[in-house]
């Protein structure tokens, strides 16, 4: 049985070591990378209004020597706001494509779903989309933003189908070569 737990800075913090195996088995990235990401990761739960949830695999017996939840899965996101890295960058590239007024309206007070992952043997089972509209539920802010690669991928389908539109294509970040799709929808998700 999966259910979703919540998770504050704190918590999340104490779990870096399995949100990044998870991450490391739903991504693959390459061995090098993976020291920097935990930085980020870190510096993440800093940001203000950060949220997290766990989907957690229970035994549902009610066995009393049941092991402890294991997590399969987590989202994760926080209130964008100036000063941090992806939201300026990507506040200037939508400021280039689509003006400052409608930049400034999706990113100005904006939730930004900064990682969903789900461990490859637990994928397709609706943990993902569960995640997204557990992340959601009740957040304040206008909009919801998030990066993706700009490829046919899991990803990319299961945020159309929620409502996400690409909001810049073919975007490469700073320093990187890889392209990506800057996507958003408003909020509240219905
Ligand atoms: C993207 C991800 C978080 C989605 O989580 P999930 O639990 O697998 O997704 P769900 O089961 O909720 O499925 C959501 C949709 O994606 C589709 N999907 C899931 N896994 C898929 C796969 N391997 N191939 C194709 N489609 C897939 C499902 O069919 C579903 O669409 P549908 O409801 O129209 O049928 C997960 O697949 C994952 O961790 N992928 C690798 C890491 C990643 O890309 N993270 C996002 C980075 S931006």
């Amino acid at each position: 049985m999966i259910e979703f737990r919540g998770a504050g800075p704190a918590e999340f913090t104490e779990q870096l070591e399995t949100v990044i195996d998870i991450y490391t088995a739903a991504m693959d990235p390459p061995e090098e990378q993976i020291t920097g990401r935990k930085t980020i990761m870190r510096n993440h739960a800093t940001y203000p209004y950060f949220q997290c949830y766990f989907a957690e695999l229970r035994d549902s017996s009610p066995d009393f020597a049941a092991p402890e939840p294991r997590i399969v899965g987590f989202a994760y996101g926080f209130r964008g706001a100036p000063g941090q890295w992806w939201h300026d960058v990507v506040l200037r590239g939508l400021v280039d494509e689509l003006g400052q007024e409608a930049a400034h309206a999706w990113l100005g007070h904006a939730f930004e779903l900064a990682e969903i992952h789900v461990h490859p043997a637990y994928q397709g089972k609706g943990i993902g989309r569960a995640m997204i509209k557990t992340l959601c539920a009740g957040r304040r802010e206008r909009s919801a933003v998030l990066s993706t690669h700009d490829r046919p991928t899991a990803a990319r389908h299961l945020y159309a189908s929620m409502g996400f539109t690409d909001l810049l294509t073919r975007f490469v970040f700073p320093g990187g070569h890889e392209e990506y799709a800057i996507a958003g929808r408003p909020l509240p998700l219905t």
